[in-house]
């Protein structure tokens, strides 16, 4: 079963609405008939600036997070129907930095995945270990525990609209990548993971990105691993000289 490629660009809190407005505009000029499914996700002050840009190109409009809750006194948060009005179409779940910085937990983030869903967007669901979890060898425990807690009460017509992203938090902005073999192997992980869930159709199915410390010079090693679908990418999806080559390698 042939999957196809995903890139997406996490711009975490990174640019002002004109910085963004000539990214984007650079990135649709760049990768206009390139080969593969492109995201660019802006912080939320800059969708709204970014969304006519991308608008009717192959690049989907993307956020980093949303509240688990619809709507309400929860100041300071930003909901599922403030981001569809903007005409985002994915959101991304349980970041590293969302995880580690901010405290989210897996009921937390399960929560956002099911409203997510139930909103009808397609979210970017993101496992990963820290370096002494790798080092006392749980990676692979701590990113079935992530993707099976995520996902609970997920139903399976809705994992089409599900995208797993692998970013070991050690490599995350630190210039460390994983091999494309270490990679590999916990990708082919998780997607056993959602063959035990889902079914082995369902998990043939499944589009896992690799993040962490993507650059152009190692994106097309990774992405010729077998379970690697794709690249989550922060430093690098911030140029055009650097996103462009990731999303068009090979
Ligand atoms: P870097 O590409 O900067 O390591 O960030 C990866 C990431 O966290 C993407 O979500």
């Amino acid at each position: 079963m042939s999957r196809s490629y995903y890139i997406a660009g996490n711009w975490k809190m990174y640019k002002t609405r004109p910085e963004a407005a000539d990214l984007a505009k650079a990135l649709v000029a760049g990768l206009r008939g390139g080969k593969h499914k492109y995201l660019v996700a802006p912080g939320f002050t800059l969708i709204e600036t970014v969304a006519p840009i991308v608008k009717g190109t192959n690049i989907r409009l993307g956020a980093q997070n949303c509240a688990a809750e619809e709507q309400g006194a929860h100041t300071g948060e930003v909901s599922v129907l403030q981001l569809k009005d903007l005409g985002v179409e994915t959101i991304i779940l349980g970041h590293s930095e969302r995880r580690h910085v901010y405290k989210e937990d897996d009921a937390l983030i399960n929560k956002k995945v099911k409203l997510a869903l139930q909103h009808g967007f397609e979210l970017i669901l993101c496992v990963g270990e820290t370096l002494d979890e790798r080092e006392a060898g749980r990676a692979e425990a701590v990113c079935e525990t992530q993707t099976v807690e995520g996902l609970k009460g997920v139903a399976a017509g809705d994992l089409n609209r599900v995208v797993i992203a692998y970013e070991p938090v050690w490599a995350i902005g630190t210039g460390k990548t994983a091999t494309p073999e270490d990679a590999d192997t916990i990708h082919a992980y998780v997607r056993q993971v959602i063959a035990k869930l889902y079914g082995q159709g369902a998990a043939e199915k499944m589009i896992i990105q690799y993040g962490g410390s993507v650059k152009p010079e190692n994106a097309a090693q990774l992405m010729a691993k077998e379970n690697i679908d794709g690249a989550l990418v922060g430093g690098a999806s911030l140029k055009t000289e650097t996103f462009v080559p990731i999303a068009q390698f090979g």
